[in-house]
């Protein structure tokens, strides 16, 4: 079943100075609450994640939100190599790009490490990047479960076929303790994407909590 996310769920994050200025930057982006769970779940994961874990987790698929990127429902399987290195790299580009015009700029090594984990998200490879790519895998089916239902209802996929992506994003993990944090999650991801045509859920009112920073850091009238 779907969840609608508590107004100020990421209140307690406790951002860094660079996280809350991300978070800002990505505002309105149907994917910031993934992008915050997904940091939470890489911090659940390795509660000793490096600050570039967590910055890379939060970022990941920053190029989503800027027009011009590779479609994010893809025809050929959501294991297409050519969809997710160019979803990786233009992703990796663009954040690089944002910490560079930060003023200071974090420091090179930083920069670098993030554009690494950010550029593996999809593959994993090396511990760290196979924790970045399992709190993503975790949290899309922690908090992106609607989105397999509002494909369905939108004609992109049957459910047979959006069931493919909950698949993958099962399969791909790595570390036992993510397969096994996984597997209650999947299971009802799979429930919500089956009672797909009978759901009566406001998907609108889903994609826009979704995105705002205001109601996921619990902000009140401020913003
Ligand atoms: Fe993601």
């Amino acid at each position: 079943m779907i969840e609608f996310t508590p107004e100020g769920a990421y209140a307690n994050a406790a951002l860094s100075p660079l996280e809350q200025q991300a978070v800002k930057w990505l505002d309105g982006f149907y994917q910031l609450e993934h992008l915050l769970c997904t940091r939470m779940w890489a911090m659940k994961l390795t509660p000793e994640a490096s600050a570039e874990v967590k910055f890379a987790s939060l970022v990941h698929d920053a190029e989503r939100f800027f027009p011009g990127g590779p479609p994010s429902t893809p025809g050929n399987g959501f294991d297409d190599p050519d969809y997710l290195f160019a979803h990786s790299t233009r992703s990796a580009n663009i954040v690089e790009e944002w910490l560079r015009a930060r003023t200071p700029a974090p420091e090179d090594n930083f920069i670098r490490r993030v554009r690494h984990l950010i550029l593996r998200h999809e593959i994993g490879g090396g511990w760290e990047a196979d924790f970045v790519q399992a709190a993503d895998s975790l949290s899309f089916l922690d908090s992106l479960d609607w989105i397999t239902v509002d494909w369905v209802k939108n004609g992109y996929y049957t459910i047979a076929g959006a069931r493919e992506k909950l698949d993958y994003t099962v399969e791909r993990i790595r570390p036992s303790n993510a397969i096994a944090a996984a597997l209650p999650l999947y299971e009802s991801a799979v429930c919500a994407l089956d009672a797909a045509h009978e759901s009566g859920h406001d998907l609108k009112k889903r994609r826009e909590i979704a995105g705002s920073r205001r109601y996921l850091l619990g902000l009140g009238k401020v913003n």
